[in-house]
């Protein structure tokens, strides 16, 4: 059985304000109060992990270690088939240092060429770490189609090229309510609201 948070503090292991914000506004429901790293001024790990999970303990483990306090990860992106999931947990990067992602779309466009398989997936992978090293990781999976030109303004990252499997829209196109309700991250946080939240 995993481990219950059953604390009332809880540090999210990101300097992204946009997660950050996901992820409290996902807990407030259960009680917790969260704080950031960015807030707490821990430094950013190192990510040179393998995997989404094995990057999102990186994270977590080092903000509980560093907090004193259990550490909530989230590392997540973009899978093609037939790229052979490519760009994966390189997904930020593939925007480069500006952070461009109309450059990273292309990218992966351009390198599907004619592919008639446009398979994809996001992925995201939770992790919660406690101060003394125990950790309990969660992953979420949405699965769809790469599509091009880019369609929609409302998500973030490589929102406007994923159409999700049995919509027409992309989720750049999708009210911010619909992608989260059926998104890799809505997911993966299922998986651990399950496992390790207090539901009452
Ligand atoms: P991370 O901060 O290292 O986990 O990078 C995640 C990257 O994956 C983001 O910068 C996005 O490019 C991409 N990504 C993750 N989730 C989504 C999503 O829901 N929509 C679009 N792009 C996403």
């Amino acid at each position: 059985m995993a481990r219950h948070f059953d604390g009332s503090k809880l540090v999210i292991a990101s300097h992204n304000k946009g997660k950050v914000r996901e992820i409290g506004d996902l807990l407030e429901p259960f009680g917790v109060e969260t704080v950031s790293a960015g807030d707490l001024g821990l430094p950013e790990p190192v990510e040179d992990g393998l995997t989404f999970i094995a990057n999102a303990e990186i994270k977590a483990l080092a903000a509980a270690k560093a907090s004193g306090l259990p550490a909530l990860a989230d590392d997540s992106g973009l899978e093609v088939k037939a790229l052979g999931g490519e760009p994966g947990i390189y997904s930020a990067r593939w925007a480069g240092p500006t952070k461009d992602f109309t450059l990273a779309m292309a990218a992966v466009v351009d390198k599907l060429g004619e592919a008639d398989d446009k398979a994809a997936n996001f992925t995201c992978a939770l992790t919660l770490a406690w101060p003394d090293g125990h950790m309990e990781s969660f992953e979420g999976k949405v699965f769809g189609e790469i599509t091009w030109p880019m369609r929609g303004n409302k998500g973030f990252g490589y929102d406007p090229i994923f159409v999700p499997e049995g919509f027409d829209t992309t989720f750049a196109e999708m009210e911010p309510a619909a992608k989260h309700a059926m998104s890799h991250r809505a997911i993966a946080f299922k998986h651990l609201i399950d496992a390790c939240f207090d539901k009452n």
